[in-house]
């Protein structure tokens, strides 16, 4: 497997697969989230409502660029003579290509552009739903779009709709929790659709992918387990930052894969069905989002909800 730790060496001929603008430009796969009303003494009264507030303007471009490639992918897995949906998948990636960059002119998320956004999103949210039905129900060509992927860029999207209708702020404990459970589904079932994308000749690989399925599987079980333990909310919870540190070291390693299996695949040195790069990179940026929320959090939590310092 390739070396490929820093995607800031942008391959020279990555943009031919990067139909929007360039992974630099977006900026913000570190430091999105902006954290109000931050914790200085563990046992102040403050502490107990250590709250975190979304920059929603950084979310919603990040999510927004998401959603653009979602409909991209589907439109890439959809047969030839369903053309209702081709064309459907094409307006998606037009109207969030509009969105995208009333979003980058934009100060402030609000007024009609935010009701625009929300609009779009319910939207793609009933198209991939939709989708998913058709197949479930053998009513079309499955194409090359699994139904766990269709059910896995629904989910984005149900969470993407959830930070613009209601970004209230939470206890940074139960919100670490709530975004490891989420993500870590997300990154298992990347791995998942990587295993069955990878060319049976890649052996080396699809055994790299297998080990981290079953980390990710494990890491899952976990986070359930402990976000369902912190219903009877205890004052102080360890355990939470051991996990989380555990998670990083392996969402880190896991980032690094997907961005290695991208390079590869730009060279031509890889063996796939992948139908663009572009999906490689996209569940790398989906594994640096994730990281950079446990970075702005985890501090957080050590000093609100923990007895280390
Ligand atoms: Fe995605
Ligand atoms: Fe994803």
């Amino acid at each position: 497997m390739k070396e490929f730790n820093d995607t800031k060496e942008k391959p020279d001929n990555q943009d031919n697969y990067i139909p929007v603008d360039d992974i630099e430009s977006s900026g913000f796969q570190v430091n999105n989230v902006v954290l109000t009303n931050v914790c200085k003494d563990p046992d102040s009264p403050g502490c107990k409502e250590c709250l975190c507030q979304y920059n929603r303007l950084e979310e919603a471009r990040f999510w927004s660029r998401i959603m653009e490639e979602h409909a991209l992918f589907i439109l890439l897995g959809l047969p030839c003579d369903q053309s209702k949906h081709r064309e459907k998948a094409k307006f998606f990636i037009n109207l969030f290509s509009g969105l995208r960059k009333r979003l980058d002119e934009a100060c402030k998320l609000e007024g009609d552009l935010l009701r625009d956004l929300i609009e779009a999103v319910k939207a793609i949210i009933e198209f991939k739903a939709e989708l998913l039905r058709h197949n479930i129900e053998c009513r079309k060509a499955p194409g090359s779009n699994y139904p766990l992927l269709l059910d896995h860029i629904r989910r984005e999207a149900e969470r993407f709709l959830s930070l613009l209708q209601k970004p209230v702020p939470q206890d940074s404990l139960e919100l670490l929790l709530e975004q490891e459970a989420f993500w870590l589904r997300i990154m298992k079932e990347h791995i998942e659709f990587v295993i069955h994308l990878l060319d049976p000749s890649e052996r080396e690989l699809i055994e790299q992918a297998e080990a981290f399925r079953k980390t990710f599987s494990r890491l899952l079980e976990t986070a359930r387990d402990l976000l369902s333990m912190n219903e009877v909310r205890p004052k102080n919870f360890n355990t939470v930052i051991r996990f989380t540190q555990d998670v990083v070291r392996n969402t880190t390693q896991l980032r690094d894969f997907k961005a290695a299996a991208f390079e590869l695949t730009i060279l031509c040195e890889l063996l796939s069905i992948v139908s663009t790069p572009l999906l490689l990179d996209h569940i790398r940026r989906e594994a640096d989002k994730f990281l950079s929320e446990l970075e702005v959090l985890l501090p957080e939590v050590i000093k609100c909800h923990s007895t280390l310092q």
